[in-house]
């Protein structure tokens, strides 16, 4: 059975964790998709679930204009899950009773289970098992036809079903989807596995079976280019597209002089040698630094970047690749899902620039073969295909390069400068076994000049500031907690090593309130 047949719905009500519950049902190989819970029934009934998860939400069921689904939503014979806030909407809709909670309960909560079948098959079988809960609201009243299968201290239906020859529905007050609640998985995939049939078919070899086949029909014969960057995404939407259609193929990759040590040759070695793909490298370094003198302002660097960027591409296919038809990018799951979320597109803080303005103006159609994956499933896929680990797990880098970490003026001085700190601080982070743990790492040159001595010579010379930090999508942010040994070798190497450098500094402020970028 393919993984299309096995597919779980997660209706989004506005829940910080919605993503995740889709992730981990992914994890337990099964095929999950979001949707606000602003849709139709006649959408939801169309993509034919087997299942279907509802959200938790920050509104509460009494409030005017609280978002809803429709009743008949549970006439369909397809099992369903309320967590959270989808609980009170079940109770709330099925004729029982929601109130506000006299203990609100934030937190961890020691569960006990009073029903060990099917969705608490095997939990807490030690007596009880620890869950987050998170909810101002309780159920006061069950609606008709459910009962209590677990409690709580403060909660006495913190999860209750109904499962006869009319409806099966489960409810959840606590979040089974986050890693607080340690059996939480287990629960997913019970549901999943036990009450909704799904067999484990979502794998990355069934998704490149799929991709390369969905490829090849929307291509046809046509020509496709895709603007290669070396990253994560890029480079494994042009190994998938490659494996569809080959020589129909090229990839473009821009070297514009604001890369770091050895990325161009990385992807020569990868995509040209390696995979025997179309590369056009592009040697553009001379015009983008001649375009940035003088350019101070970030976000004026990020627009000078993204405009000469797609000029010269433009100016590249045109002479090379008359009549190409279709652009591949590496759009993910969680880009797609922004944009339709119930809560809307959030705001943007920086305007990042990558390809955005390249398929309108060239009027080429979008080949998006990452548009169903999220980031871990994006890199499974890239091992599948092929691609070595030192770009599957490389590190997230800004469309404008080193501009944007050339604080002030970007000259090719200074980014000699850069460059050298930074690829010893990559160097060490590798060698110290923090590269995995680690989500982004970067080297910054500020604008000043610092005091130093040298021998018996006084300094006047540049600081670079390093940054390293956790994460888990780059929405917030954590400093690394890099061990002080190996902070202080990349100190004294750095200084040592790079001429121009009298000190370092280690950042340590978190994502919000710094971005993780200092410009
Ligand atoms: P911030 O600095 O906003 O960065 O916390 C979040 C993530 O986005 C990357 N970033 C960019 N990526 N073009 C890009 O393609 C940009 O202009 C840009 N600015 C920041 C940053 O490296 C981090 O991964």
């Amino acid at each position: 059975m393919e993984f299309w047949h096995n597919r779980i719905l997660v209706l989004d009500f506005g829940s910080q964790y919605t993503q995740l519950i889709a992730r981990r049902i992914r994890e337990a190989q099964v095929y999950s998709q979001i949707l606000p819970c602003t849709v139709p029934l006649a959408t939801i009934l169309a993509y034919r679930p087997q299942g279907i998860v509802l959200s938790g939400g920050p509104s509460s069921v009494y409030e005017k204009k609280a978002p809803s689904v429709p009743k008949e939503l549970f006439d369909q014979g397809i099992p369903i899950l309320g967590i959270c806030y989808g609980m009170q909407l079940v109770t709330h809709l099925s004729g029982g009773e929601v109130a506000k909670s006299k203990h609100r309960e934030y937190g961890r909560a020691d569960l006990t289970i009073d029903d060990h079948s099917n969705l608490f098959k095997g939990i807490g079988e030690g007596g009880s098992t620890v869950v987050w809960m998170s909810h101002g609201d309780r159920i006061e009243r069950m609606p008709p036809g459910f009962r209590s299968i677990a409690h709580t201290v403060n909660s006495p239906v913190a999860a209750m079903k109904r499962d006869d020859h009319k409806r099966r529905i489960y409810c959840l007050q606590f979040h089974p989807e986050v890693v607080h609640t340690p059996e939480g998985t287990q629960i997913l995939r019970n549901f999943v596995y036990d009450i909704c049939g799904c067999k484990p078919t979502w794998t990355m070899q069934s998704y490149v079976n799929m991709a390369v086949q969905q490829i090849r029909e929307q291509v046809g014969k046509e020509r496709v280019i895709c603007a290669l960057s070396g990253g994560v995404d890029s480079s494994v939407a042009a190994a998938l597209t490659h494996r569809a259609i080959g020589d129909q193929l090229t990839c473009i990759f821009v070297d514009n002089g604001l890369l770091r040590t050895g990325e161009k040759e990385q992807v020569k070695q990868t995509f040209a040698q390696q995979l025997h793909l179309n590369l056009r490298l592009l040697d553009a370094s001379d015009s983008f630094l001649a375009k940035l003198k003088g350019v101070i302002d970030p976000e004026r660097k990020r627009k000078v970047i993204g405009k000469l960027f797609i000029e010269q591409f433009e100016a590249e296919t045109k002479k090379k690749s008359g009549g190409t038809k279709f652009l591949v990018q590496g759009t993910l799951y969680p880009d797609v899902i922004e944009s339709v979320s119930f809560k809307g597109p959030s705001a943007t803080i920086k305007t990042h620039h990558n390809v955005g303005g390249l398929p309108a103006r060239m009027k080429l159609k979008l080949i998006e073969p990452l548009r169903q994956l999220f980031k871990d499933e994006v890199r499974v896929l890239g091992k599948e295909l092929g691609l070595p680990d030192e770009i599957v797990w490389r590190h997230p880098f800004p469309g404008p390069g080193l501009a944007i970490r050339v604080l002030g003026a970007v000259t090719k001085e200074r980014l000699a400068i850069l460059r050298g700190a930074e690829s010893i601080f990559d160097e060490e982070i590798r060698a110290a076994g923090l590269y995995r743990e680690i989500w982004q790492s970067l080297a910054v040159l500020l604008p000043i000049r610092t005091v130093g001595v040298m021998g018996d010579q006084r300094t006047y010379e540049h600081v670079v500031a390093l940054r390293a930090v956790t994460s888990l999508d780059g929405m917030t942010a954590d400093w690394a907690k890099i061990p002080n040994d190996v902070l202080g070798k990349m100190s004294n190497r750095i200084i040592n090593e790079v001429r121009g450098v009298n000190r370092v500094v280690y950042d340590i402020s978190s994502k919000p309130p710094a971005t993780i970028e200092w410009e």
